[in-house]
Order: C-alpha cells, then structure tokens, then sequence
C-alpha cells in the first residue's frame, strides 16, 4: 500500500467511526470524489449535494467544496453536524457581493423579486426571496416571469445574462463573476473548435456570453456530464473547472475530453480552468477533520429561519 492509498483508507474509517457521510463537488480533486464513491458518499453538482445532505441519515455531513456549499447544507439540516475539509475555501461570486452592499440593492428596486445564485453567503439568501443554482436557473426566472414578476439578480453578471437572453425576463443584474469561468476566452476557443471542427462545446453559463455563444449544450456541471454521455459527438471540448473530467470521463468513457483555453496566446490565467478554493480540499486535511472542532459551519439559528425560507423554494423546485 502506498502513501496516497493508506490516507484514503485512513479518510474511509474515520468517516465510518463518526458516522459521517462526504459530499463532494465535481470540481475537487479526483482522490477526494473517489473516496465519496468507494464510502456511499455523493459526488454532484451544488443542488444534489444539498438535496443528498438533507436526505441522509448520517449524523455527520463531510462537505468537500466552497464555504456557501457547507451553510447550504448546515441551513437546510441544521440539527446535523457539517464540517469541511477547509473553512478557508470561499468563492469569488461570494467574496463579491458583501450583504451589506447587496442590501442597498435591493432597497433601491423595492419592486422586484430578489433571485440569488447559491454561491452566496448565508446573509445574503436571508434578503432573497428565491435562492436558485445553476440547474434550474432558467426554468425558476421563466416560471416568476410568467407571473408577470420583475427580477432583482445577484451576484454573478454571465449567468444573470444568460438567463435574461434565454427567457426575456426584466432583470437587474450585480456585477459579480467567477473567477474561473470567467477566464475562457472566445477567440481562442474558436481556435480550438477549428483544431476539433467535430467537437461539441460545452458550456457553464458562469462564463462570458461571448463563450456561451459558442456553445452547443450549456448547462449546470450535472447537466454537461449527461450532454456529454448523451450526445454522439466523440470530441468534446469543455469550458468549467477541469475537475469535472474525473465524473465526466466515468460517465462517456469512451469519449474525447479537450478542456477550453483559458486565456489567448501568450497570455496567463490566474485560475486556468481549476477553482483556487475548491482545489484546497484534501485527502490530508480531510484526514484530521474529526480531530479538532475548527473546522464546523455554524449559522445563527435566525439567520437560518430566514435563509430557509428561499432555500426551500430552491428546494422543492419542480419544473
Ligand atoms: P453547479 O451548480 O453547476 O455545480 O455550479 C457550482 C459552481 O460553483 C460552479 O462554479
Ligand atoms: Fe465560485 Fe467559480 Fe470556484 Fe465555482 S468555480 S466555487 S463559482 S470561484
């Protein structure tokens, strides 16, 4: 047994003693996502990890993502323990849009329905009347607009356009962005496409409308891992965080995955198709998770009565 295999056996007991289930992102690191398979844990996009954490009988919820990941889940089960690998991997959509400033937002369009993307802090759903992800964006604006209502959106601008392009919605955008997705650029990926004229895009709709405009499938990550077994292309080329591919590639295996450049010839990208705060989890620092209390979410109890309120919406959110 090697070094890498004696943590992962160390990571499964400890999960088994404490009665812990791991709840994985596609976007952490493959060891960590392998080790959710072989315990009965989940890998899945931000929906399903909250859906899976609030089902599950598991005392102990291990939550292998970014912070917002960990309040969901503590908010929507808050009689459960939620702990995290790290406390320190935030999320730039959230890091933009203080409570504070997005409060004045809203005070300033009284009229409108406030819709924030999960990747915000727990303050912030508090405000919202809708909190969504990306799976189900556009099917919760279409259905608030056909009840003729008017939408305030936050934090992130790409995914905010995109759904206001795909639906007609009125919308009023923050101006937050993903520092990941928001490095794919659209002239060097359509020089990729003329190096893979067969290939079949996909996009995150995190990302600039000039690269969603590129796209032939674009969806939440559960969404592009099914567009990439479902479709009959061989080469897909694919613009998120290249963690996916570990999912992706079980699920089309025979399949061609080409990650999108993330920035033009000669240039540098700071996150170059890998999310800085979802690549600090780790096998080593899950290891010691049950050692110390550091590293438990906790959400004011009032502050969970509010944010449950849009988050159960979020929830029970039926097409
Ligand atoms: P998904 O809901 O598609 O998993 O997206 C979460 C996320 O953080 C994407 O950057
Ligand atoms: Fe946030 Fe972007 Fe990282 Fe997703 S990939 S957690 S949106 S910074």
């Amino acid at each position: 047994e090697n070094e890498a295999e004696k943590l992962e056996d160390l990571c499964a007991e400890e999960l088994e003693k404490h009665n812990a289930v791991l709840i994985a992102h596609y976007y952490t690191d493959p060891a960590i996502q392998k080790l959710a398979e072989k315990t009965g844990g989940f890998v899945g996009d931000s929906l399903e990890m909250a859906k899976f954490g609030a089902a599950h009988k598991a005392d102990t919820l291990v939550v292998a993502g970014v912070k917002f990941m960990g309040e969901t889940s503590k908010m929507l089960s808050p009689e459960k323990r939620v702990i995290m690998p790290t406390l320190e991997a935030t999320c730039s959509l959230d890091l933009g849009c203080p409570a504070k400033e997005f409060k004045q937002f809203i005070d300033e369009h009284p009229d409108r329905t406030v819709v924030v993307y999960a990747n915000t802090s727990a303050e912030v759903k508090a405000l919202a009347d809708w909190v969504i992800t990306s799976s189900i964006a556009v099917d919760v604006i279409e259905h608030l607009d056909a009840k003729g209502e008017k939408i305030l959106w936050g934090p992130d601008r790409h995914l905010g356009g995109y759904i206001q392009k795909k639906t007609g919605a009125d919308m009023i955008l923050w101006q937050g962005h993903c520092v990941v997705h928001d490095e794919f650029k659209h002239i060097a990926l359509e020089k990729t496409i003329k190096m893979y004229p067969e290939a079949a895009v996909l996009v995150h709709p995190e990302s600039p409308d000039s690269v969603i405009a590129l796209a032939d499938h674009v969806g939440s990550t559960s969404q592009l891992i099914k567009a990439a077994r479902d479709i009959p292309e061989e080469q897909v080329i694919v613009a998120t965080d290249k963690g996916i591919f570990h999912k992706m590639q079980q699920a089309a295996p025979d399949k061609d995955l080409i990650i999108a450049p993330t920035a033009g010839e000669g240039a540098t990208c700071r996150s170059c198709a890998q999310c800085p705060w979802m690549k600090m989890n780790e096998l080593t620092n899950l290891a010691g998770v049950f050692n110390h209390d550091d590293n438990e979410i906790f959400v004011e109890p009032d502050l969970i009565k509010r944010a449950l309120v849009p988050l159960e919406r979020m929830v029970s959110f039926k097409k």
